[in-house]
């Protein structure tokens, strides 16, 4: 037994910060945002708008499209990193939403690897029998957590949010998924207060997104570069053999390293970091219903998903669409 992606759905907030809004806040330019990292405007969740919201148009979008109602949907699974609440968790929150009743709903999170870390855990839910409609969503509103002083890191993270609904299959479908992690790199990308640190430094106005861009720049480069060819290796399958490579959408220049890494030309990458930003969790699920949405990801073609974030986490699937 498989699962396979039976449909794809996404939303973005309708508020856009671009660069030259980001030029009044910080000491920064649209040039230097664009050659650094490809952005050139992103999506923000307004005041009141949370997690669970953006969460809920992306499932109800792939719900449409795999032709599902909610009362067949048995499994919630969200990846994020920014909940709503501290519990009930987003995933249960999602469920009330959509007026899906009993079934296990839950949130995990593992930075901007949170999707993959999902899917991984719906398919697992799926081969096992243990699922038949199981919804997996990554969303955030990451922007809640970014220090607006901090130029190094603000001009980065946007909010948004990716669904996909999988059924099981005799054929692949998600053919295999590659999840790891290295929590000695911790203090190289971090939000460094929460629930039982007593929120600190939040109440003293000194909490925000803290990273050593440069340092988790070179080891993203080499891990995910690792990452694509375990993947490929695993199942015998040549880099010539892929269609599509749908990365987490970071920076530019890592998704340019990985392309190259597997001979793509960038023709053949999705790319959609240009006006979405870095949405963590949602990025991969966003990027993959922006392909099949337009036309280039097509029923059969094989692709590449994988994603960098913070601990570090990373993760990776190859997929028979
Ligand atoms: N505008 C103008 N100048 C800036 C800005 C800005 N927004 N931000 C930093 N600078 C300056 C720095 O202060 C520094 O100035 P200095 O030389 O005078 O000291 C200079 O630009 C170079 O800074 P670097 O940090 O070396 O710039 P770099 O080329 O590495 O680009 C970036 C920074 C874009 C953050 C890059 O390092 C990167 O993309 N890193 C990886 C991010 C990532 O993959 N994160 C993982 C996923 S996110 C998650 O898990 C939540």
């Amino acid at each position: 037994m498989y699962s396979r992606i039976a449909g794809t759905g996404s939303y973005l907030p309708e508020k856009i910060l671009t660069n030259a809004d980001l030029e009044k806040i910080v000491d920064t330019t649209d040039e230097w945002i664009r050659t650094r990292t490809g952005i050139s405007q992103r999506h923000i969740a307004v005041e009141g708008e949370t997690t669970t919201d953006l969460a809920e148009h992306a499932a109800r979008n792939a719900m449409a499209a795999a032709g599902v109602t909610a009362e067949e949907i048995d499994l919630v699974c969200v990846g994020t990193t920014t909940p709503d609440l501290v519990f009930p968790n987003v995933g249960t929150l999602l469920q009330d939403r959509l007026n899906i009743h009993g079934c296990p709903a839950f949130s995990l999170e593992a930075a901007c690897a949170s999707f993959l870390y999902a899917l991984g855990v719906a398919d697992k839910f799926v081969r096992l029998g243990d699922a038949k409609c199981a919804l997996v969503v990554g969303a955030e509103t990451l922007t809640r957590l970014v220090d607006w002083s901090d130029r190094g890191t603000c001009v980065l993270f946007a909010d948004g949010a990716g669904a996909v609904v999988l059924k099981p299959a005799e054929e692949p479908g998600i053919i295999s998924t590659h999840l790891h992690a290295d929590g000695k790199y911790k203090d190289l990308l971090l939000y460094p207060d929460g629930v039982s640190l007593g929120f600190n430094l939040v109440r003293a106005g000194k909490a925000g997104v803290r990273m050593k861009g440069n340092e988790v720049y070179k080891v993203a480069v080499n891990t995910l570069g690792q990452l694509v060819t375990e993947t490929l290796s695993a199942k015998g399958i040549d880099k010539s053999q892929l269609d599509w490579l749908i990365p987490h959408q970071a920076n530019i220049r890592i998704i340019e390293a990985i392309a190259k890494r597997l001979d793509l030309p960038m023709e053949r990458v999705i790319v959609t970091i240009e006006t979405h930003g870095n949405t963590s969790a949602a990025s991969v699920p966003l990027a993959l219903d922006a392909g099949v949405r337009d036309g280039r990801i097509k029923r059969g073609q094989l692709l590449l998903l994988e994603a960098f974030g913070g601990g570090f986490t990373w993760g990776s699937a190859l997929v028979r669409y």
